[in-house]
C-alpha cells in the first residue's frame, strides 16, 4: 500500500491572474491540449498511488466536481453512436478505484486556509498537497512519486523545490537549506515571496508538498499574514520548529500555468509532445515568421 493515500487539490482560489477566463469557471479547468491542469494533477497523484482526492473547491467549481463524476448522457449517446475511443477517454477520467471528495471553502482566506479544511477528511496521516496550476512533467512516475520515496526514507515532510531566477523571489514561498546526513536538504527557514534582496536563497517550492498531519494544529494557529491571507508558507515555518522538513529538487519540467506566459508555453511543448498533432502542430510553427 502506498504510504500517501490523500491528495489535497485547493481549487478555490480567485484566479484573477487569468481573468476574465476564470470569471465563471475555475482555473483547474484551462485545458492544456486536451486534458483539463485539474486532471494532469489527479493523474499525478494516481500515479504515486494515492486513492482519495480531496478538493477543496470554492464558487464557481461545480465543473471540476462534472469532470470526475459519470457524464450519462455523453456516454450513451458516444455508446449509441459506436464512438468507442471516445467513450473510453471519457470513462478513463478517473479509474474505478479513486474516489472524490469535495469540501467547500466558504471564503478565499489563503492556501493555509484551504488545507486546513480537508483535516476532517485527512485525519492523522501523511498527505500530498498538488496546486494544479504548476503542471510539471515529471520524470519516472511523477513529483509526487519522487516525493513519497523521500518521505519513505525520511519519514518528514517534503516540500517540492526549484530555482528561480533570483529577481522572481518576490512571486514564491523561498527556503533555505542546509545538507543534511544523508545528502538530503534539510529546510532551515522558510518565507513567503521575499524581496530578491531578503531572500534566503534562490530555491522557490513550487505547487507539490507532502506534509505530516501536525500542519494542522500549526494552520489553526497560524495568523494571516502576507496579502490577509492564512499562508501555508507561514504554517509550515511554525512546523519547522518542532519536524525536520526536506526540500526536494524534482527531476522535471514545470509549467507555471497561473501565469499566462506559462500557460502559452505549457501548450507549445504539450502540444509538441502530443503523439497525433505534434508533427502538424511543429510543421506549422515552422511557417510562422517571428521577428
Ligand atoms: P494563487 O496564489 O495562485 O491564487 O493560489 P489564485 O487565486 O489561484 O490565482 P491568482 O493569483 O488570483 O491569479 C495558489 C493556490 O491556492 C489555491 C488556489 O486555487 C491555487 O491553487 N487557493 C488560494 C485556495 O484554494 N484558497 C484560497 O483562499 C487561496
Amino acid at each position: 500500500m502506498a504510504t500517501i493515500r490523500k491528495a489535497v487539490f485547493p481549487v478555490a482560489g480567485l484566479g484573477t491572474r487569468f481573468l476574465p477566463a476564470t470569471k465563471a469557471s475555475p482555473k483547474e479547468m484551462l485545458p492544456v491540449v486536451d486534458k483539463p491542469l485539474i486532471q494532469y494533477a489527479v493523474e499525478e497523484a494516481e500515479a504515486a498511488g494515492v486513492e482519495q482526492m480531496v478538493f477543496i473547491t470554492g464558487r464557481n467549481k461545480r465543473s471540476i466536481e462534472d469532470h470526475f463524476d459519470k457524464a450519462y448522457e455523453l456516454e450513451m449517446e458516444l455508446e449509441a453512436g459506436g464512438k468507442q475511443k471516445l467513450l473510453k477517454i471519457v470513462q478513463g477520467v478517473l479509474p474505478a478505484h479513486v474516489s472524490c471528495i469535495y469540501l467547500r471553502q466558504a471564503e478565499a482566506l489563503g492556501l493555509g486556509h484551504a488545507v486546513l479544511c480537508a483535516q476532517p477528511v485527512i485525519g492523522d496521516e501523511p498527505f500530498a498537497v498538488i496546486l494544479a496550476d504548476d503542471l510539471i512533467q515529471g520524470e519516472a512516475n511523477g513529483v509526487i512519486a519522487q516525493m513519497a520515496e523521500v518521505y519513505e526514507r525520511f519519514g518528514c515532510s517534503v516540500l517540492g523545490v526549484e530555482e528561480v531566477p533570483h529577481q522572481e523571489t518576490n512571486k514564491y514561498g523561498i527556503v533555505a537549506t542546509e545538507a543534511g546526513p544523508d545528502g538530503e536538504l534539510r529546510v532551515t527557514s522558510i518565507v513567503e515571496k521575499p524581496a530578491p534582496a531578503e531572500a534566503p536563497s534562490n530555491l522557490a517550492v513550487v505547487g507539490r508538498y507532502l506534509l505530516t498531519p501536525r500542519i494542522f494544529d500549526k494552520l489553526a494557529a497560524t495568523q494571516a499574514g502576507a496579502g490577509g491571507e492564512i499562508q501555508l508558507t507561514d504554517g509550515i515555518a511554525a512546523l519547522l520548529a518542532e519536524e525536520p522538513v526536506i526540500a526536494h529538487p524534482f527531476k522535471g519540467k514545470r509549467y507555471d500555468c497561473g501565469s499566462k506566459l506559462g500557460y502559452l508555453e505549457a501548450q507549445v511543448e504539450l502540444g509538441l509532445q502530443h503523439p497525433e498533432l505534434g508533427a502538424p502542430f511543429a510543421a506549422y510553427l515552422k511557417t510562422l515568421t517571428i521577428d
